[in-house]
């Protein structure tokens, strides 16, 4: 397995409280697969990330449990310095917001040429060939002439098409993408996307897709898992997943996906708000906004149950869920 998260605990300190933003976290990729990782705003899909990454702000983060095993070494033990080595060489992450992840002041030319001058030794000549090089991977047009311009002089789609460029410079084995297409135009944000599938594809490297967007996940991934209040509460193979999902906050969330068929009708919500982190409710998270709730799930804590061999639900009615979906 190329990168394993075992059982991985995150919180904050803040002026409210210890806000419990991961609880027990476990999810896994392999090379040359895609793990779609869905959930609303606030259910941890970042931090989680970013304690992956090792860029997670500390303080006021805490990682106070579990491992990060990437290619059998866990992370969370290493040296800040060994961490940057494998930062950046063998994974590397693509933000949502390119222009405030680039450096205003540094052309793309010379930002992308650095990679190969720090990682490799390269000289700055054969830097900013290899540079062209990307640019025109990421299929950025007239590469040779544009190379030396500024992030700023870039749409948002090319200075996108430039991080995952960055990101891929040195082919790591792993990606992770938060949200790499939500601040672009809907047509700009397929072809991105489009992009990003089939570098992955090419380089056999594992991606972890965060997104809100059940709807960009059924093309790309091949697992998903759904975050709530900081816990995995349903992962499985996607096919899976649309067919039938096996928790209710799932349900929901595909209940609420936009569909050409369904043009007119009013878009389902999942009721509620999402649980406050520093006073998270008893038993189930979800149970406040869950459709099927009964007395037992406010009391006990669902572990995730094996639906399958490579599917798994934090309900304890997981079976009835998947039974109401129509066939
Ligand atoms: N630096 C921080 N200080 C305090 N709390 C934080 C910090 N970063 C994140 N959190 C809390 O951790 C929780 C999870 O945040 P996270 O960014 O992982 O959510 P997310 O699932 O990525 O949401 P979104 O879809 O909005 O990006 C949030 O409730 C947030 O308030
Ligand atoms: S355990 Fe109960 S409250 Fe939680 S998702 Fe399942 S049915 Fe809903
Ligand atoms: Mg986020």
């Amino acid at each position: 397995m190329l990168l394993e998260v075992r059982d991985l605990y995150v919180e904050f300190r803040t002026r409210d409280g210890v806000a419990k933003a991961v609880n027990g976290v476990t999810y896994a990729v392999d090379a040359g697969e895609t793990l779609a990782v869905l959930g609303e705003s606030g259910s941890g899909k970042s931090v989680t990330a970013q304690a992956v990454m090792g860029i997670l702000d500390m303080p006021p983060g805490r990682i106070t449990g579990g491992e990060v095993l990437f290619q059998g070494r866990d992370l969370l033990t290493l040296k800040e310095d060994a961490r940057r080595t494998v930062r950046g060489a063998e994974m590397a992450m693509i933000f949502q917001d390119a222009l405030s992840s680039l450096n205003p002041v540094l052309s793309v030319g010379d930002q992308l040429g650095e990679m190969f001058v720090v990682h490799r030794g390269m000289s700055r000549k054969d830097a900013r060939a290899k540079a062209v090089e990307l640019m025109d991977r990421v299929r950025i047009p007239a590469a040779r002439e544009r190379v030396g311009q500024y992030p700023h002089q870039f749409s948002g789609g090319m200075r996108q098409r430039i991080m995952i460029a960055m990101a891929m410079a040195l082919e790591p084995a792993l990606i992770i993408a938060d949200e790499p297409t939500t601040a672009l135009d809907v047509t700009v944000q397929a072809q991105v996307m489009e992009l990003l599938a089939e570098l992955q594809r090419e380089l056999a490297m594992g991606l972890i897709l965060i997104t809100h967007d059940l709807g960009v996940v059924a093309d790309v991934a091949d697992r998903i898992a759904v975050m709530y209040a900081g816990r995995i509460v349903e992962t499985a193979p996607v096919h899976d997943i649309y067919k039938a999902p096996a928790h209710p906050y799932t349900r929901g969330l595909l209940d609420s996906i936009p569909r050409l068929d369904h043009k007119g009708r009013e878009l389902y919500a999942i009721k509620g708000l999402p649980p406050n982190l520093t006073a998270t409710p008893p038993g189930c998270p979800f149970h406040p906004r869950c459709p099927r709730a009964r007395d037992v799930c406010r009391i006990d804590v669902p572990p995730l149950y094996p639906v399958s061999e490579d599917r798994r639900s934090a309900c304890h009615f997981w079976e009835e869920t998947i039974d109401a979906s129509p066939s």
